[in-house]
């Protein structure tokens, strides 16, 4: 008995009944197969790390529909009783480790690399557990400061720490370093400074999903297919508004909070590293970012020196404030806009931003 009959009456292919079952299981095999995988692979997911906690923060699922055409133009959000676009917090995201791939689990960070080497630190450790571990303490060199910075090896397993040297072709002394909470940098640009809010701000940065788009349609036929937001490390992406209405912002609230905007971004080539692969693009996006967003007077505009801007940093009015997706954000105050780069001395630091206060802002509200 063959698999199936031609029913030549009527024209039509029939099963007989054990082979009809099975040929309307084959097609659906791979089907299942994938489903199984992606239960298997979704089990293996949810498994937290010891003594993890994932933090809240949606960084898995925001940016999901971030290539759909809508969020190209302002109003995704729909408008202000005033007519003009409504801005809101569309995603959040924290960078454990400069430079790398955002994480869900601040407390807790894993990192990766090929061939498969994970560890685990602490993401903001007690001072408790700093005594106990005996992390030392080093002066780094950041531009024109030197603050004093945690050596965290002591919590890396020092093969680990070997194996990651040699794969990334390091000579020099090779360690983890973190920012110590009670000995920050002090940071300002065009921002209040702590003696006039009370508090060293550290900046957030915020990318409106808008501008990222605009750039991704500029981008040449060597540029990524895709350009990922996430390339940008931002911690807070927004929707709502035209592209890079953000650039001359001052101050903007967002949920309760109020911010100031410190100044744009600069940008650096790391956007060039797909954060999902690890990837380094030929200089795409920095090639279209340096043709058309070389915009700030601080930053360079002209002539080789000249940098790219996209996005803003935004130092918090007060030392804590709540930030959740959703929020409406709304801008208090545009005007003039000057990066101060980093490198340069205090007192000259000083002297720009002084120098920028007296300016006249014009303000929107
Ligand atoms: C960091 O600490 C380790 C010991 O925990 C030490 O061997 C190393 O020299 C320190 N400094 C650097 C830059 O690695």
């Amino acid at each position: 008995m063959g698999l199936f009959k031609m029913d030549l009456i009527r024209g039509t292919l029939v099963l007989s009944p054990p082979y009809y079952l099975m040929a309307l299981c084959i097609p659906l095999l791979p089907i299942v197969v994938l489903i199984v995988l992606e239960y298997v692979h979704r089990r293996e997911e949810q498994v937290a790390p010891a003594g993890c906690r994932p933090f809240g923060l949606m960084a898995d699922s925001r940016l999901k529909d971030q290539y759909d055409k809508k969020y190209e133009k302002e109003g995704t959000c729909g408008t202000t009783p005033d007519g003009s676009p409504r801005a809101e917090v569309k995603g959040l995201f924290v960078y454990p480790v400069k430079s790398c791939a955002p994480s869900v689990q601040p407390r807790l960070t894993s990192i990766r690399a090929e061939p498969q080497i994970t560890f685990r630190i602490p993401f903001d450790p007690p001072r408790d557990r700093i005594k106990e571990k005996g992390y030392s303490t080093e002066r780094m060199k950041i531009f024109a400061d030197e603050p004093e910075a945690l050596n965290m090896s002591a919590e890396i397993p020092a093969n680990i720490l070997a194996k990651l040297k040699y794969t990334l072709g390091v000579s020099n002394t090779f360690t983890l370093f973190r920012v110590d909470n009670e000995k920050r940098r002090d940071l300002f640009r065009c921002a209040p400074r702590k003696d006039e809010i009370g508090y060293q701000p550290y900046p957030l940065h915020l990318l409106n999903l808008a501008s990222v788009r605009d750039v991704a349609s500029k981008l040449g036929p060597t540029g990524p297919r895709n350009l990922d937001a996430l390339r940008f490390r931002s911690n807070i992406y927004i929707t709502g508004p035209a592209a890079f209405a953000e650039d001359s912002w001052k101050r903007i609230r967002i949920g309760s909070g109020t911010y100031h905007v410190a100044c744009r971004t600069a940008r650096c080539g790391l956007p060039n590293v797909d954060p999902a692969t690890g990837v380094k693009d030929a200089n795409e996006p920095s090639t279209t970012l340096r043709a058309y967003r070389c915009i700030d007077h601080g930053a360079g505009t002209a002539g080789p020196a000249r940098v790219a801007c996209l996005g803003v940093q935004l130092v918090p009015a007060i030392e804590t404030a709540a930030l959740r997706v959703g929020d409406a954000v709304e801008v208090l105050e545009t005007g003039e806009h000057w990066f101060i780069a980093g490198g340069v001395a205090r007192e000259e630091q000083d002297r720009r931003y002084y120098a920028l206060k007296e300016k006249p802002r014009k303000t929107a509200d």
